[in-house]
C-alpha cells in the first residue's frame, strides 16, 4: 500500500496531478460562474416548461445537479438523457443543455443533431470539439470551458454554467448566493482534505485506506444524496479502478434489502457500505435508514456514514460530492493506480470510431 502522506510517492502515482485538479476544484467552480455569466446570445426562456440535458458520464451529471439544485419545488421538468434517443417531449418548449466535455462524445453528438432538426433552443457546454463546431455553425450560444482536464475532475466548469444561464434567461433562481457559499465551503473542505493534511487528521485519507481491497456500495437518500451516491460509485469505478454500486432510499428498502440476506460470507469479505446523508431528507427516510442499517450490518465488512454541510442544496451536494473525490483519488493513490487515465473508456471510443 502506498503511503497517503508521502508527496514524492503520490507525485510518482498521480503523474498528470489529478489530485491537484481535485484540491482547484472551489477555482473551478468561480471561473465557471464567471464564464457562464459572459456567454453571450442565449436563447429566451419564453414558454419553457422543460430543460433536458443532454452527456454521457462526467458531462451528463451536471444535469443532475441542475436538478438538485432547482429543487423540488422548481415548476420545470428536468431530465438528464443519457443514450441516443431524444424522446418526443424534447420540443421547442424545452430548453436543451448539450453537454459534452470533449465534445466528441457520440451519444451526445446525436441527441443534439436531433435537438437541432427539431429546432429547439440550445446552449452548448463544452471545451471544443464537434459539438463546439456545429454550434457554432447554427449561431448557439456556447459556454466555453478549459481543456486539459478529466471530464469528471471538470464538474464545477459543467454544472455551474447551467445554473447561470438558467437565472440569466429567467428560467431559474439566482445562483449567487449559492455558488458564493459552494466555494467557500469547498475552499474548507479543500484544506482539510489536501494532500498536505496528514491521515490522522485527514477524513478522505482515512477512509481511502479503510476502503482498500474492498467493493464499495454507496447509498443516498432520494434527490441530493442519491445523485452524490451515483457520483461516488462513478469515481470509485473510473478514478479508483474498482468495482461499486450506488442506490438509493426508500427504493432499495423494496428490493435491494433482501439481496443481502444470502452470500453473507462473501459480502462481509468485500462489501463496504458508505450512506450519504442529506439534512433536508425527508423524515421517514430518516427513520429507514436508521432501521434499514443494522439489518445490513452484519452482511458487509464495514458501514461508514457521510453528512453533507451547507444551507443551498447545491453546497450540500457539492459538499458530499467533494468528499467523494477526495477518497475515490486516494484510494487510486493507495493502491499505486494512476488515477486520471480511462483507458478501457478511450479504447472502447476508438473501436466505435467516436474518436
Ligand atoms: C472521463 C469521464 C467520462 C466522460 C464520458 C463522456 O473522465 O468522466 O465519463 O465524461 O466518456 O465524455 P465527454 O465528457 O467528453 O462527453
Amino acid at each position: 500500500m502506498n503511503d497517503l502522506d508521502d508527496p514524492a510517492l503520490i507525485q510518482e502515482t498521480d503523474p498528470s496531478d489529478f489530485l491537484g485538479s481535485v484540491e482547484r476544484l472551489p477555482d473551478q467552480v468561480r471561473d465557471a460562474h464567471e464564464r457562464a455569466r459572459r456567454v453571450e446570445g442565449l436563447p429566451p426562456a419564453d414558454g419553457i416548461d422543460s430543460i433536458a440535458v443532454l452527456g454521457m458520464g462526467g458531462s451528463g451529471i451536471s444535469g443532475d445537479v441542475l436538478q438538485v439544485a432547482l429543487g423540488p419545488r422548481s415548476p420545470l421538468f428536468v431530465a438528464t438523457l443519457r443514450g441516443y434517443e431524444l424522446p418526443d417531449w424534447v420540443d421547442r418548449n424545452t430548453l436543451v443543455f448539450a453537454m459534452s466535455y470533449s465534445g466528441n462524445t457520440e451519444e451526445t453528438l446525436e441527441t443534439f443533431e436531433k435537438a437541432l432538426e427539431r429546432n429547439i433552443p440550445i446552449v452548448a457546454v463544452t471545451t471544443g470539439g464537434a459539438l463546439s463546431q456545429r454550434a457554432k455553425q447554427h449561431g448557439l450560444a456556447v459556454v466555453e470551458i478549459p481543456a486539459g482536464l478529466q471530464p469528471r475532475a471538470a464538474l464545477g466548469y459543467l454544472a455551474v454554467p447551467l445554473l447561470v444561464v438558467c437565472e440569466r434567461i429567467g428560467a431559474g433562481p439566482p445562483a449567487g448566493e449559492a455558488v458564493s457559499e459552494t466555494i467557500d465551503l469547498l475552499q474548507g473542505r479543500a484544506d482539510e482534505y489536501h494532500r498536505k493534511s496528514p491521515l490522522e487528521s485527514n477524513p478522505a485519507k482515512e477512509l481511502a485506506q479503510r476502503l482498500l481491497g474492498k467493493i464499495p456500495v454507496v447509498y443516498g437518500s432520494e434527490g441530493l444524496a442519491e445523485v452524490a451516491a451515483y457520483r461516488w460509485k462513478c469515481q470509485f469505478n473510473e478514478v479508483a479502478k474498482v468495482p461499486a454500486w450506488s442506490n438509493s432510499f426508500p427504493e432499495l428498502n423494496h428490493n435491494e434489502i433482501v439481496g443481502w440476506e444470502r452470500l453473507g460470507k462473501v459480502t462481509r469479505a468485500h462489501a463496504a457500505l458508505l450512506v450519504l446523508r442529506d439534512e433536508g431528507e425527508h423524515p421517514r427516510i430518516a427513520k429507514r435508514i436508521d432501521i434499514t442499517l443494522p439489518l445490513i450490518q452484519g452482511s458487509v465488512s464495514l458501514v461508514h456514514q457521510v453528512r453533507g454541510r451547507g444551507a443551498s442544496a447545491l453546497a450540500r451536494l457539492f459538499d458530499l460530492v467533494y468528499f467523494g473525490d477526495f477518497v475515490s483519488t486516494y484510494l487510486a493513490i493507495a493502491q499505486g493506480v494512476d488515477p486520471a487515465p480511462v483507458e478501457v473508456i478511450e479504447s472502447l471510443k476508438r473501436a466505435l470510431g467516436d474518436v
